[in-house]
């Protein structure tokens, strides 16, 4: 698939024409790095060959084949990017964005550029750093790295603790959908806040549309149902780890290495994939009537009402 796609985005040279790559005649410092001329201008030339269709000349993401993409091509002149493994909002290290794009970003029309050489690709990774001034004046934020995961042999005991993680503590239905029902999220955020809160949003198993920098609203997955973006089949676990405890920058999702322990970022991964591999099963149609019949048969505790809601 890649190939084609390849074709089919690269500009050969009739579709170059008109159209220059810059050229460099002095080094820069990009990020803290210092980056040759040759690269650079090297970098321009990939990018005019493989990227600027979408991402534009400027870099700002208005491409002749951006129009009508959602989301939208990524506009570097902000240097705020997604996926990278660091707190949300810092600059990405060089093998954050060469993953991204040799992985791609799925469901969208970011693809995994997986023919592209190397070196072509490191290239090109320093050209897009001079799109925004950020690049010159910081340095990439503290790498976030998957620790060893504790729960290796006890995978079911990690998907019942991140069930209670997502609903009780950390509270991730404030912004995706809940898949457990209410009585469960009372009873969890009772057990590991010491308070039960009965506050619920009206569309409790739907998304929360957010704000972004990005200039659109964003709907946070439903992991039974979108394909989640930053996710490389074969690196599953270790990537629903990074993508949890960083964040996504310039959105609504925070970063939450720092307020959770390892462990507990790890049963989440655990119990985030649970729900992926729900997608398109009789399970799946089962625990979402399940959820809405015990809603109906729950009466919230009195004193629950007037619990402060989180
Ligand atoms: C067909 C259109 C298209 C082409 C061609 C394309 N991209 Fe993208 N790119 C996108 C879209 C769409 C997104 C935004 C995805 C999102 O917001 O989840 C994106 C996002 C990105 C991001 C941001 C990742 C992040 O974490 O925020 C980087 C970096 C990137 N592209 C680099 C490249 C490079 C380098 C090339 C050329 C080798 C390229 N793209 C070619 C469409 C494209
Ligand atoms: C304040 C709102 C908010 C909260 C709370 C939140 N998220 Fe998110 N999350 C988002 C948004 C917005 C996106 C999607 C951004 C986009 O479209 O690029 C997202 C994306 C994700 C992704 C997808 C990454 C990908 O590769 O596509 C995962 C996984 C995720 N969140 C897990 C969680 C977990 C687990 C929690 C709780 C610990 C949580 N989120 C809490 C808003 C939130």
């Amino acid at each position: 698939m890649t190939r084609t796609v390849l074709l089919l985005f690269a500009c050969g040279l009739a579709a170059c024409k008109g159209y220059r790559a810059p050229r460099f005649d002095a080094a820069q410092k990009l990020g803290g790095q210092t980056v040759s001329a040759e690269v650079l201008t090297e970098g321009a030339r990939g990018y005019a060959q493989y990227c600027r269709s979408c991402h534009g000349d400027k870099g700002d993401g208005k491409g002749t084949a951006a129009r009508g993409l959602r989301p939208p091509p990524r506009d570097f002149t902000l240097g705020v990017f997604k996926f990278a493994a660091v707190p949300a909002g810092m600059l990405p290290h060089d093998e954050d964005l060469e993953r991204i794009v040799r992985g791609g970003l799925h469901g969208t029309a970011m693809l995994a550029w997986d023919g592209i050489p190397e070196h072509q690709v490191r290239e090109i990774i320093q050209y897009v750093k001079t799109f925004s001034p950020r690049w010159k004046d910081e340095e990439p934020g503290e790498a976030i790295k998957p620790p060893e995961d504790g729960w290796k042999g006890r995978e079911g005991e990690a998907v019942v603790r991140g069930r209670k993680v997502y609903h009780g503590l950390a509270r991730c239905q404030g912004c995706h959908p809940a898949f457990a029902p209410k009585e469960f999220i009372f009873a969890a955020t009772k057990e590991l806040t010491g308070a039960g809160s009965a506050d619920f949003r009206e569309d409790l198993y739907g998304s929360e549309l957010k704000e972004s920098d990005f200039g659109v609203k964003l709907l946070p997955p439903d992991f039974t149902r979108s394909e989640l973006r930053s996710i490389r089949p074969d690196h599953r676990k270790e990537d629903l780890y990074r993508v949890i405890a960083s964040g996504v920058g310039g959105t609504a999702m925070p970063t939450w290495q720092g307020s959770l322990p390892d462990e507990d970022l790890w049963a989440l991964s655990h119990y985030v994939d649970s729900l992926v591999a729900l997608k398109g099963t009789d399970a799946l149609q089962r625990l979402l009537e399940e959820n809405l019949a015990a809603d109906r048969r729950w009466k919230a505790p009195p004193a629950a009402k007037a619990a402060p809601a989180k």
